[in-house]
């Protein structure tokens, strides 16, 4: 086990979905898992691993926040070989090209965090996701017509932002969505050269006030999962 996750070694698949909520891995695994077991109960921040269309995939909690993302992505990644995260998540819409219910796939991620200072130090290292991830991503939403925008994202430290000029000024310069995780991730898969994208619904939008219902926000939530896990089993079948 590592320090956050009870998992033996083995018990993780190569593939992990990950949600920010802990709850969310479990309905992951759930709905659409065949013969999932809970490998981690940690601190509620459940894990599962089941098959989806015969391919081994896991869904883990990683928290809200990027400290919290940074611990188990870090553990996935070091101590049980992970090869492949997709965040699955939401965002606030920051532009007019996203409506709420779309799905932002995350090209880049910026960030006011300071994660990243210890080091590349005075270098703006630029997080960015897979390009084999993000491609296949894209081709399966097109194949299902699931409304989808590639593009940069917010990844804030705080989700109360004082500086209301800021989410503006990105938008200017072609950032779609806020949310808290993407950068902490990309850096992460940069670090032990592995495979991460972001997938973030738009829960609901800065410019025009609009929000989601419950209703709504579970249906484009399962078309996501089910983008992400498609992605997963192309990934597979094209380096099989
Ligand atoms: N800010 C940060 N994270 C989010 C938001 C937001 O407005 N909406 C959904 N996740």
């Amino acid at each position: 086990m590592s320090t956050h996750i009870a998992a033996e070694p083995g018990q993780i698949a190569s593939h992990v979905l990950m949600p920010g909520d802990p709850l969310r891995a479990r309905w992951i695994a759930e709905t659409f898992l065949e013969d999932p077991t809970l490998y981690n109960d940690v601190r509620g921040m459940l894990g599962y691993t089941g098959t989806y269309r015969g391919v081994r995939i896991s869904a883990q909690g990683s928290g809200m926040g990027q400290p919290s993302l940074g611990i188990y992505a870090q553990e996935l990644f070091e101590q049980y070989d992970v090869e492949t995260i997709i965040r699955v998540g939401t965002c606030g819409g920051l532009s007019d090209r996203v409506k709420v219910r779309d799905v932002v796939l995350g090209t880049a991620a910026s960030t006011d965090s300071a994660m990243n200072t210890p080091r590349f130090g005075h270098v703006t290292f630029a997080p960015a996701a897979d390009f084999e991830l993000a491609r296949i991503a894209a081709s399966v939403a097109e194949e299902r017509l699931l409304p989808y925008v590639a593009g940069g994202l917010f990844s804030s430290d705080q989700f109360y932002n004082p500086d209301r000029e800021i989410t503006s000024t990105l938008a200017r310069y072609g950032v779609l969505g806020v949310e808290m995780e993407a950068s902490a991730l990309y850096t992460l898969a940069a670090q032990f050269s592995r495979r991460a994208l972001a997938l973030c619904t738009v829960s609901d939008h800065l410019l025009t006030g609009e929000e989601t219902s419950a209703q709504e926000r579970q249906e484009s939530f399962e078309d996501m999962i089910i983008m992400a896990l498609e992605t997963i089993v192309h990934l597979e079948h094209r380096s099989a």
